[in-house]
């Protein structure tokens, strides 16, 4: 069985998974905590990054490359881009672009550097243990695009531009940064968030009130692959 990497960008991602591992040894390195264990007999890596695109490259790198986690899922919250997303709801990303990075001035297109992928897809296999999970539990799990950047959007016109730019669902502030270092790597990845605002004016009030609840539903799908995943 591989090591799985299980990473949040928040305490309140990853919270409800450390409480639920064996045997934990918890290592400092990079000035980041994670937390190796077992769950259910499977090992697995548990760490937050902090909030935004370079932490979260720098908390994936580490758990490939010091922890030599062979395929890495993500636990969060985003806000629903799609009217068809409302608090609570999960979706899984088929890919992740970044929203915030613009060489436009050079004639590329948005979220486009040379030598990159506007859009940075996940692996199907991953996807599909979540597809059957979500079916055993009689869970709804939406699928979409997911875009990133180093922005809190809070702003109905900005998020309807990175919706139409990208045709994205939902958007957040680290998938494409997991999504570059696992592609990279070529390590299987996965990223799961669970919707705890809508990216408007009361993005701030929603995301306080609901960040918790919606982290422990993505927190308690995470766990549910883990034993799905041979
Ligand atoms: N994560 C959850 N809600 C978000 C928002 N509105 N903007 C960026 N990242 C988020």
């Amino acid at each position: 069985m591989s090591k799985i990497a299980i990473m949040g960008a928040m305490p309140e991602e990853v919270e409800p998974i450390v409480e639920k591992l064996q045997d934990v040894k918890r290592t400092v390195y990079a000035a980041n905590t994670y937390y190796e264990g077992t769950y259910n007999g499977h090992d697995v890596v548990v760490a937050y990054s902090k909030i935004g695109k370079v932490f979260a490259t720098l908390t994936a790198t580490v758990l490939l490359e010091k922890f030599g986690c062979e395929k890495l899922l993500f636990s969060g919250v985003a806000g629903a881009i799609s009217d068809e997303l409302n608090i609570g709801d999960l979706i899984i990303a088929d890919g992740l672009c970044q929203h915030d990075l613009d060489i436009t001035a050079f004639g590329h297109p948005f979220g486009y550097v040379p030598e990159g992928e506007v859009c940075i897809p996940t692996d199907v296999i991953l996807r599909n243990v979540a597809k059957k999970v979500a079916a055993s539990k009689g869970l709804v799990l939406k699928e979409g695009v997911i875009a990133t950047g180093d922005q809190f959007v809070a702003n109905p016109e900005r998020k309807e531009w990175i919706g139409s730019t990208f045709e994205a669902s939902a958007l957040e502030m680290e998938g494409a940064s997991v999504a570059v270092v696992c592609s990279s790597l070529e390590v299987p990845f996965f990223i799961l968030r669970a919707i705890s605002d809508s990216a408007d004016m009361d993005a701030s009030f929603n995301f306080d009130e609901f960040l918790e609840s919606s982290a422990k539903i993505s927190a308690d799908f995470i766990l549910s692959m883990v034993d799905a995943i041979e």
